[in-house]
């Protein structure tokens, strides 16, 4: 037994003595790691004593398995401290080869926002400053939220104006912010005023002011006696912070089911300023902001007493916002993913 274990013992320093000195010899990763293998691996002396072990003695196994480990441990290490060895010599002999300048100043390519973001929250801003909070709603709606309740009735005509993409479920791709205002209705109490900014989906003829999808910013106010007043107040506030300037506006009638008297607000067009272009359709007027006071039926849906409470709300097309303050000729450009565009802001 002695003798066995004898032999087994100078095997092992055979082994160990032979494979340190061909790490050693490694003159890179590659050749290190080969003879890693070829001494550590499956098929290794190592591991075919391992395997032997179960044949042997329970007084012998136990010594033996020891050594093995002992030897692997040593090998192991070793191969460890060489291989670092080498990625540093690696490093070193790069660093020296190009030569890097530590105060080299470099630029890395950082994002930014989008213009329609930046104007988003640009005009968060100014609605908070008067009280307003923000809301979210959901991209693919239901008919109820998205027409039923704003006083669509499912036969309603002006529902033609609003084609949109349908699911197969009944849902649909909102085809306006409006959805939101229910929303706020139905987990609100009055008073209240909220604005939620959000993509919309339309069935569309795209031209340089129409695209399928576009961006809406909503808002609501419903207090005790809220105006028309009100309205324009709020409305001029908005324009003339963001145009930095008076804004001429026209205000006419306009129809939408949930509003009552319902309004366009025009704003005069300040790309061309009264010589006529495509993006105001040669009539130096951008229909830019749909609103008017809450329709009576819409309160009563919404669970609001229209006897006690009023309220005026808004649909702000944010794309046409961004257009008039920066001068952007076609609506399309900002979903067009080109980048010298979209650095320029
Ligand atoms: N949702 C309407 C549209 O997209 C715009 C609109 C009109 C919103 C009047 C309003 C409003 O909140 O009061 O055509």
């Amino acid at each position: 037994m002695k003798e066995k274990e004898a032999s087994t013992r100078e095997k092992l320093k055979r082994w160990s003595h032979e494979a340190s000195k061909e790490l050693k010899e490694a003159k890179d990763h590659s050749q290190l790691d080969d003879t890693y293998k070829s001494y550590l691996g499956k098929k290794g002396l190592l591991s075919e004593i391992s395997k032997g072990l179960k044949n042997l003695p329970i007084e012998e196994r136990r010594d033996t398995g020891q050594m093995v480990g002992e030897y692997r441990n040593q090998i192991e290490s070793l191969y460890q401290d060489l291989s670092a060895r080498l990625t540093q010599k690696d490093l070193e002999k790069r660093l020296q080869k190009e030569n890097y300048d530590l105060l080299r100043p470099f630029s890395l390519p950082i994002g930014r926002l989008h213009p329609l973001t930046i104007m988003q929250r640009e005009v968060e801003d100014i609605f908070s400053t008067m009280g307003f909070e923000m809301m979210d709603g959901p991209e693919l709606e239901t008919d109820e939220y998205n027409f039923e309740r704003l006083n669509f009735s499912k036969d309603h005509p002006a529902r033609d104006m609003q084609d949109t993409i349908w699911t197969e479920d009944g849902r649909l791709l909102r085809t306006h912010t409006s959805a939101v205002q229910v929303r706020a209705m139905e987990i609100k109490k009055p008073p209240f005023r909220i604005l939620a900014h959000g993509r919309c989906f339309r069935y569309e003829e795209t031209d340089s002011s129409h695209e399928t999808t576009f961006h809406q910013i909503e808002g609501m106010m419903v207090d005790r006696v809220v105006s028309v007043a009100h309205l324009i107040y709020v409305m001029k506030i908005l324009l003339s912070r963001i145009f930095d300037k008076e804004v001429k506006v026209r205000l006419r009638p306009g129809y939408f089911p949930f509003v009552e008297p319902g309004f366009e607000l025009d704003m005069f067009c300040l790309l061309c300023a009264g010589k006529g272009c495509s993006t105001c359709r040669h009539s130096c007027w951008i229909e830019l902001l749909p609103c008017g006071l809450v329709h009576p039926q819409v309160l009563r849906l919404g669970g609001i007493s229209p006897n006690e409470w009023s309220g005026f709300a808004f649909g702000l097309g944010l794309d046409r916002l961004v257009m008039m303050r920066y001068g952007v000729e076609d609506i399309r450009r900002f979903l067009s993913g080109n980048l010298r565009f979209l650095n320029q802001f």
